[in-house]
């Protein structure tokens, strides 16, 4: 017995040895970094949380392209504007790839457009975009679809009366009626139990997808999945998001009128390339696209939002000077386009500064090289996962005067003319960049106003601070508070 024991320890041991040798060797041939440890990489210094100030604490030791473990699995780490702009653009084929991990395949099985990677991403992106386009995006028919679920906003905030309120679901549920009706071709009642059941998902997901039972999953699988509360949470709720969405997309095959939505054009081209052997249009894709658009497209908006709303009671001076801008341009009634922005150069900035600082998603989905590639001087072999740190640019005391403090002055001239910056990439560059850039620009302007045109936002009487610490998630959120809307 007691040999069998020291066999295993010694076999341990000597797998341990291995596996660090390995990675002391590959080490060498990568961007620096702190020393890994075997199994656990880097992931105890981390916290096991992929966490800004702690890539910002490397990148201060190691320069901006670096790299870190996690496990025993190298990441390469790109730092700073003039880094991820050199990186991602130089090189934007060669990092175009997503890691396909065990946690991700889980999530997604390799279909649809966040995760999936060569041709078939290449041809359901394209799809996607042209999609989008012939749905209206950008044009004025989708605007109004984009104003009614702003006017819905507004008249569930007058209904409180002025009293407190927790915008998370109503602010949610309009963000996530305009993703539906593109996608589904429907809105739904705040009260619809579907409704609630696709948010409470969306939220499992993102929360797993930032936790430990995610690394744990990706090494361990069976473990998580039978005692990982969290990991166990995700997984019905993907099951119960798929069976949602499966019952929509069947409900479209009884529909006779056409593309009204992303459903109807997709089974369309489905029947349409049916003989094509390049196409990889089909049912399991569909069902994943119309996931990732409302995974994607749901809870990134609806917490910019939700800032929106928190920094105009913590900043009542800006929240004073929108309100007087919109009057003095669009009046207390009148409609809000998007090419209203343009004379609206003030609140436009606000718009901007909102999304710099609440910089939501601090670090981007993680990228895969496709091939062997060059960063930034060092070579990086094929299959290298890539990080983008989105919050040292939108950060960067290089590219901002202040960047610690909420200043709409980042995107405004001497004269007041609103000013386009390009370290302003809350939505990544390069081939992979967000897919829903301009829907999501649309609501964010088109629903900020109508909200800031209708009302002034306070604290609950009695409450004295506002607090803006934002809590760690896939999505940097506000803390749970209340606020009042008045009406003007
Ligand atoms: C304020 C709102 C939003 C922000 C800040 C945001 C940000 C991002 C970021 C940082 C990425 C990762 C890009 C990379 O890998 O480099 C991304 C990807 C993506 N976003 Fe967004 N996003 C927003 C809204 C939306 C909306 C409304 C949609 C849906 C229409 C959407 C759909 C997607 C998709 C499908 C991807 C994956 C693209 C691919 O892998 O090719 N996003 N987004």
């Amino acid at each position: 017995m007691l040999t069998v024991s020291v066999v295993l320890v010694c076999l341990a041991a000597s797998l341990l040895l291995m596996q660090f040798l390995g990675m002391q060797r590959k080490r060498r041939q990568l961007p620096p970094g702190p020393a890994p440890l075997p199994l656990f990489g880097n992931l105890l210094q981390m916290k096991f949380q992929i966490h800004h100030d702690i890539l910002n604490q490397m990148a201060s030791t190691y320069g901006n392209i670096f790299t870190l473990w996690l496990t025993s699995v190298p990441v390469v780490v790109l730092q700073g504007y003039q880094a991820v702009k050199e990186g991602m653009t130089a090189h934007a084929e060669e990092v175009a790839g997503r890691p396909l991990s065990r946690a991700f395949k889980f999530l997604t099985n390799g279909n649809g457009v966040m995760f999936s990677n060569g041709h078939l991403w290449k041809q359901q992106r394209r799809f996607g975009l042209l999609t989008m386009r012939k749905l209206g995006v950008g044009k004025q028919s989708q605007e109004c679809q984009i104003q009614e679920e702003a006017r819905h906003l507004v008249q569930y905030l007058r209904n409180t009366k002025g009293k407190p309120v927790d915008p998370t679901v109503p602010v949610t549920h309009a963000v996530s009626n305009v993703i539906s009706a593109l996608i589904l071709g429907h809105r739904f009642s705040i009260e619809d139990k579907r409704f609630l059941r696709l948010v409470e998902a969306v939220d499992d997901i993102s929360a797993f997808t930032n936790s430990i039972s995610f690394y744990v999953h990706d090494r361990l699988p069976w473990i998580a999945t039978c005692f990982l509360t969290r990991c166990k949470k995700a997984l019905a709720s993907i099951r119960t998001m798929r069976a949602l969405l499966e019952e929509e997309i069947e409900s479209h095959k009884e529909k006779t009128d056409g593309n009204q939505d992303f459903i109807g054009y997709y089974l369309d081209q489905m029947a349409k390339s049916k003989e094509d052997a390049g196409a990889t249009y089909d049912k399991a894709n569909l069902t994943q696209n119309v996931f990732d658009l409302f995974l994607a497209g749901t809870e990134t908006t609806a917490t910019t939002l939700r800032w929106a709303l928190l920094y105009m009671v913590a900043y009542p001076d800006v929240q004073e000077k929108v309100h007087k801008e919109l009057d003095a341009v669009l009046g207390s009634s009148r409609l809000i386009c998007y090419t209203d922005r343009k004379n609206l150069p003030y609140t436009n900035a606000v718009i901007h500064e909102i999304q710099r600082y609440s910089n939501i998603v601090l670090i981007a989905l993680p990228r895969y090289t496709v091939k062997d590639t060059e960063l930034l001087g060092f070579p990086i072999p094929k299959d290298t996962i890539v990080l983008v740190n989105i919050d040292s640019i939108l950060s960067d005391p290089e590219k901002w005067e202040t960047p610690d403090q909420f200043n709409p002055g980042h995107f405004l001239d001497k004269d007041g003319n609103f000013v386009h910056r390009e370290a302003f990439l809350p939505f990544s560059i390069g081939h992979r960049a967000c897919m829903g850039e301009l829907l999501a620009r649309l609501e964010l302007f088109i629903i900020f106003c109508t909200l800031m045109q209708a009302f002034t936002f306070t604290l609950p009487d009695g409450v004295k601070e506002v607090n803006t610490k934002f809590v760690f998630s896939t999505t940097m959120k506000p803390p749970p508070h209340q606020l009042c809307a008045i009406p003007r």
